[in-house]
């Protein structure tokens, strides 16, 4: 391996930016903080002004009416505009490399100028088919460019982009689709995965079924012509299409995309986010957290079926006038080396993932790694779970050379951006920790009734006004939802529904409150899950809680009751195959046990705590409470016989 910068510096047993790190940061004051607290309104004020390009100003920068409230009010202008036509002048400049998974395809490169031609000209076919300001356009794409071309398209004509994660099932696109009342799809006949072709178009197809799709628009990535009337073939509509299109300008608090999430109900919640605030906060923390300026390549790993792939993978390095990549494989395939061997070739200079993707390799053999060059990587990004120790210096060591701060980013589908991280060029960097609020956002960890808890104890983080820009403007179609899931435990506080605490001055993330995973980084809610089993014809009751999972972080377990009849590992695989059909695979129960009785209290409640406890093999507390104190043995037994482990 070669060397490299040395980016870190340790001091005091803690790392710190080197004087090369604040050579090259994009922010390296740490009064920045307190700056921005001063007058946080007008500190976003200015930030807006100088990282997005308006039309017109807005009238005013901050409106709040709660649970509502709205930033840079009547701003004109137009999000694509601020990915594309801005960075023309230097057009010829890459703006993604896509790394297809076979390793016979040769990545894809497209300048600035590329992608903004046929950028317009989706537009064009969008418009063409009836799409219009306001429009909610379903888009079930895998991580080929033509997802970024997609929902560009839609910011270009002031369409609602609702961006469906490939891997869910038809049931999940379908609930998605209604929800949006969309009239048009975009997918495409299926990707590659782990050397297979997976295909997307049959499940898109019965998805849409009865449903207010009229069309739906394919993109041939398997070689799969379709045909018939409600099909239109991508490439095909793109040439045929003008490469000018006027840029629609909206406000800036004009809804701009809806992505669905799991809270604590069966139900996932369509996040709404606006146009204006969502482009400053997108903007900024992509030039303070990762540095990044024209010419610097980011790599973010996530799919863009999640927020993370939204604002990491696509918008923010385009925002900046960077380059993104993105893969649209498996981590590991052919080899373990795959990642690294990308890095390597294509310069990546930040490099953003989860934890469970790093404790995965942590697991292989070493010289997968050893053998790339990975000299050119900055800065290291983690997101999505907490990360222990143990991994974050493996990151460290193992990737980072021990030469690269990482920067470990807390932040949520409904933040839109990050929120809580330390910044590269003013550090510390401590493993397990996330640091500070950005700057201009205040959090705050209270009790139960919102007062702050004493210095170093735990407990629920919560957000204070004014909300930071890039925040959730309700949830699609139920204004009740947002209230009740956001607003209604703290009131005048944001509630994130996680625990955090204090550690050396800096903010340590816990995880979840709620009845929500994070499953290898997948947010799922233990609610959606059970629905999902629950509407299987054999299960009469059905309980879903998480165990702890030295990869994935945690995994989902089910506790079912049968109607009649005992279970078999027939039926467990029956099960796990309908809750493929019903979410989608990663929502696989890990294990079902199944149980005669699930321990309730008196009033029906399910004590999933109870379940948990006795996962992990810990003496479960409370057993007063409940009506049915014998189930207790019994499910103790059932794990012990299966194991709790697979
Ligand atoms: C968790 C992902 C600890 C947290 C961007 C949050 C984290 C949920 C971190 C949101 C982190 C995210 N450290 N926990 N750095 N980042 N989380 O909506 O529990 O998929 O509430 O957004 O992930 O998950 P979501």
């Amino acid at each position: 391996m070669k060397k490299g910068v040395k980016y870190v510096v340790r001091k005091k047993g803690m790392f710190w930016p080197s004087q090369e790190m604040k050579k090259i940061a994009n922010i390296t004051d740490s009064k920045i903080y307190e700056k921005a607290a001063k007058n946080p309104i007008k500190f976003w004020e200015n930030l807006a002004r100088e990282g997005i390009t308006w039309e017109k100003e807005w009238d005013k920068a901050y409106v709040e009416k709660l649970p509502y409230f709205q930033w840079f009010r009547n701003g004109k202008l137009n999000f694509s505009v601020n990915c594309l036509d801005r960075h023309l002048d230097h057009g010829s400049r890459v703006a993604m490399i896509w790394v297809p998974e076979p390793v016979s395809e040769k990545p894809v490169k497209w300048t600035y100028r590329e992608l903004y031609d046929k950028v317009c000209r989706f537009a064009n076919v969008l418009k063409s088919n009836g799409i219009r300001k306001g429009d909610v356009v379903s888009i079930y794409l895998p991580m080929i460019p033509e997802a970024l071309v997609a929902m560009l398209a839609c910011t270009r004509i002031g369409a609602i982009h609702s961006v469906v994660f490939s891997a869910f099932s038809t049931d999940a696109l379908r609930a998605r689709i209604e929800d949006g009342n969309a009239k048009i799809i975009i997918t495409s006949d299926g990707y590659f995965r782990r050397g297979k072709p997976e295909f997307l178009l049959k499940k898109a197809v019965k998805a849409a079924k009865n449903t207010t799709v009229e069309k739906i628009i394919v993109v041939d990535r398997l070689g799969k012509r379709v045909r018939g009337k409600k099909f239109l073939d991508f490439y095909t509509e793109v040439e045929l299409a003008d490469s000018y299109c006027e840029p629609e300008i909206v406000n800036s608090q004009d809804t701009m995309f809806i992505l669905y999430t799991s809270g604590t109900t069966g139900k996932p919640k369509g996040i709404v986010h606006d146009t204006g605030g969502y482009a400053v906060q997108a903007y900024w923390t992509s030039k303070w957290n990762f540095n990044l300026n024209p010419g610097d390549l980011m790599w973010c790993t996530a799919d863009v079926g999640w927020i993370t792939g939204h604002t990491y993978a696509f918008y923010g390095p385009l925002l900046t006038g960077a380059t993104t990549l993105i893969y649209e494989g498996s981590p590991d395939y052919p080899d373990p080396g795959r990642w690294w061997e990308i890095i390597e070739e294509h310069k990546v200079n930040v490099f953003y993932t989860a934890p469970t993707a790093i404790r995965m390799f942590m697991r292989v053999n070493e010289n997968w790694i050893k053998k790339h060059d990975l000299s050119s990587i900055r800065i290291l990004g983690t997101v999505g779970e907490p990360i222990d120790e143990e991994s974050w210096m493996w990151y460290f060591e193992k990737i980072g050379g021990g030469r690269c701060p990482i920067i470990d980013t807390w932040w949520q589908t409904e933040t839109g951006g990050t929120l809580i991280n330390v910044l590269p060029g003013i550090g510390p960097f401590v493993p397990t920790v996330s640091g500070k609020s950005f700057p201009g956002v205040t959090h705050r960890i209270v009790d139960d009734n919102g007062k702050p808890v004493k210095k170093g104890k735990e407990g629920f983080l919560v957000q204070k006004s004014p909300f930071a820009p890039g925040m959730l403007h309700g949830v699609f179609n139920n204004h009740k939802k947002y209230v009740d899931t956001y607003w209604k435990k703290f009131r005048k506080y944001y509630d994130t529904s996680d625990g955090a605490f204090i550690y050396k001055g800096l903010i340590r993330i816990t995880g979840r409150t709620d009845d929500v995973m994070k499953v290898a980084g997948h947010r799922l809610a233990t609610a959606e899950l059970e629905n999902a089993i629950h509407s299987h014809k054999k299960v009469a009751e059905c309980a879903v809680v998480p165990m702890p999972d030295e990869i994935r972080g945690q995994v989902p377990v089910a506790f079912v009751v049968l109607k009649r009849g005992g279970g078999s590992e027939r039926l467990e695989r029956k099960i796990k195959k309908f809750v493929d059909q019903k979410i989608g695979p990663t929502a696989r129960p890990h294990k079902i046990y199944f149980v005669g009785d699930l321990p309730k209290t008196r009033s029906g409640k399910i004590m999933r705590r109870i379940l948990k406890a006795l996962l992990v093999n810990e003496e479960p507390k409370g057993l007063m409470t409940l009506v049915n104190p014998e189930s207790v043995e019994e499910i103790r037994k059932t794990i012990s016989k299966y194991g709790s482990k697979k």
